[in-house]
């Protein structure tokens, strides 16, 4: 319903200069306009828009609020076109107005919908305009090179390509980047033990077979640690591989070759796209940042170090951060990489992506760091006018008991074994419901189910929660059928699929519509909000949004189909019912597509 929300906050506009010319005078002289400050209704009792400027005005016009929504409220009855729209409006308390929209726009809405791909969300640009949309960047998931990828990294991986998807379907074009670790002073160590352990990898081809490079990274930080001559050697080899020596640099991509085969399983996996460009990319970058930094007098030196203090971010003692960008040894950290990435980021091609928005997605730990670095890059002017950079943070991943998520023996989780135990899980819940439905599936179809369901459980669990906080990790809460949970909002849809096969036919291009019980009204106008939903989401990134609004509407189509008959009820009900479940198997395919969770027709 934004284009009618539009249109009606036009319409009150208009209202309000009408009723009071002199002060909307004033205002507009200053560049503003009265804003009628029109919103969703919070109650449905309130009609479907409330309009609470009144309340504001009333200290601008110096006039009782009531008064003030009177007078809009003439000025709207004026307008042929908003009696078109609206039920005449209502005061409430101190001097809120209630608008209702008329059955027959929310008929003529719901028909509109019925016809359109994109559920009344706008693209950002109409598809046949040149004017050029500059990319928007997400960087998610990011792990590093043969260390752990994480809960931590999971959750950034599920929450980022959910933004990413709704920003592609506004029609941004969207660099989905992995910024991984692939770069800095572990990999001195890493390539020693390699050259020790396998030196053959090294000159035939193919040859690399280290097994599990969590495991490897462990023992090279053992012999580091206990043995003098190791240590010594992969010191060594962090100043060869980073002065280009051949056999370091090929001991470095086999290693990171290795790690992106891991990687890409659990990708493929949940199925997301995503490009890696990870740190080392910017290696020829960090002097320069380095230089830029200091032509502009932000550097100081810090016992050797090259610093940049910032004077809003104090530390304990009260005196001002240092952000270290150059080592006393002349090396360069993971705030440098970060610095470098923005300044290529916001540059124009061909000297960077000419980004419009930087987005990024990691836990709540680096947000002095990102507080930092968008610091440092805003001081050196890296960051164009109208440009955004926004960390997305997010809470913790904990076990049930509250603590960090661990196995039963005391480990950190593998995140394949953490998702194939959700399949599992789900598989057991599939095979005991089929055998109290005495239903007989193929080995197939139960293969498929618990795939879907378990990995959608997990990606839900996970979107569902406001990302802020920290979230419990519970297998049973996230495959249940009952509350918002994956299994909750795909069983609505299979509901629906089930009425389609039973003889309700969809699809239809012409549609009569008339309701006439508060089941299909209340139906009908949550319908009409998904397109407020995803702009939201857009604008605040918070995927949970989009859950709780696909969880309430599970919730009011249940009850609407559980109170009322679709296929054995008249004409013109039967159609109309149908429409509706029509839209909702549209609007809860679409929205769960945006979160990146697949849905099933039965299950
Ligand atoms: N590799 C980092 C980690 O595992 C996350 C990187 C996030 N992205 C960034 N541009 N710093 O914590």
């Amino acid at each position: 319903m934004i284009k009618l929300s539009k249109i009606l906050k036009e319409q009150l506009q208009v209202a309000l200069e009408n009723a009071f010319p002199k002060s909307s005078k004033k205002i507009c002289d200053s560049g503003s306009r009265l804003d009628p400050q029109l919103v969703s209704a919070s109650k449905p009792e309130f009609g479907d828009f409330q309009v609470n400027g009144a309340l504001s005005l009333a200290k601008i016009i110096k006039q009782p609020p009531r008064e003030i929504a009177n007078a809009i409220i003439e000025e709207l009855l004026k307008n042929q076109d908003f009696l078109k729209i609206c039920k005449k409006p209502e005061i409430a308390g101190p001097g809120f107005i209630n608008l209702t929209l008329k059955d027959e726009i929310i008929i003529q809405e719901i028909k509109n919908l019925l016809i359109d791909d994109r559920l009344g969300v706008p693209l950002v640009k109409e598809p046949n305009s040149r004017t050029k949309v500059s990319p928007v960047i997400v960087d998610f998931s990011s792990p590093n090179i043969a260390k752990e990828m994480h809960v931590g990294h999971l959750r950034s991986t599920i929450i980022g390509d959910s933004l990413a998807r709704v920003l592609e379907f506004r029609g941004y074009s969207v660099l989905r980047l992995n910024h991984v670790g692939d770069w800095g002073t572990q990999f001195g160590m890493l390539i020693t033990n390699l050259k020790r352990k396998a030196p053959e990898v090294l000159t035939k081809p193919n040859a690399i077979n280290i097994g599990d490079l969590v495991n490897f990274y462990r023992e090279a930080k053992k012999h580091f640690d206990e043995d003098k001559n190791f240590k010594d050697e992969s010191r060594n080899e962090v100043v060869k591989l980073q002065n280009g020596d051949q056999a370091s640099l090929k001991a470095w991509k086999l290693l990171c070759e290795q790690s992106r085969r891991e990687f890409k399983k659990i990708y493929d996996y949940l199925n997301i796209k995503i490009t890696e460009r990870g740190e080392s990319f910017y290696n020829p970058y960090l002097q320069e940042v380095v230089d830029e930094l200091d032509s502009l007098d932000l550097l100081v030196n810090d016992q050797g170090a090259k610093c940049v203090f910032l004077t809003d971010f104090l530390g304990k003692n009260g005196k001002p951060l240092p952000v270290i960008v150059q080592k006393s040894d002349g090396g360069f950290n993971y705030a440098t990489t970060d610095l470098a990435a923005i300044r290529y980021r916001f540059r124009t091609s061909p000297h960077g992506d000419g980004a419009c928005r930087l987005i990024y997605v990691t836990d709540e730990g680096q947000a002095n760091h990102f507080a930092g670095v968008f610091r440092i890059a805003k001081l050196a002017n890296w960051i164009p006018a109208n440009a955004q950079i926004e960390h997305v943070p997010f809470g913790l991943v904990q076990g049930e008991d509250g603590k960090k998520l661990k196995t039963r023996s005391g480990e950190t989780v593998k995140l394949r074994d953490l998702l194939d135990e959700a399949v599992d899980k789900a598989k057991i819940d599939l095979c005991n419901r089929l055998k109290e439905e005495c239903r007989e599936e193929s080995d197939e179809f139960i293969e498929n189910v618990s795939r879907t369901v378990g990995l959608a459980a997990v990606k839900y669990a996970d979107l569902s929660q406001n990302r802020i906080t920290n979230y419990q990790f519970s297998f049973d809460r996230m495959l249940s059928l009952q509350g918002n949970t994956a299994p909750y909002l795909l069983y609505a849809l299979v509901r629906i699929a089930g009425i389609a096969r039973k003889g309700g036919t969809f699809g239809k291009l012409e549609y009569h519509i008339e309701f006439n019980k508060s089941q299909e009204w209340e139906l009908a106008k949550k319908l009409l909000d998904f397109d407020r939903i995803i702009m939201e989401v857009e604008e605040e990134l918070l995927p949970n949004r989009l859950c709780n609004y696909l969880f309430e509407l599970s919730q009011i189509f249940n009850r609407f189909y559980d109170q009322l008959s679709v296929l054995k009820a008249n004409e013109p009900s039967r159609s109309s019912r149908l429409a509706l479940c029509e839209l909702t198997a549209k609007t809860l395919k679409l929205g769960m597509n945006l979160l990146g969770v697949s849905t099933l027709e039965r299950m």
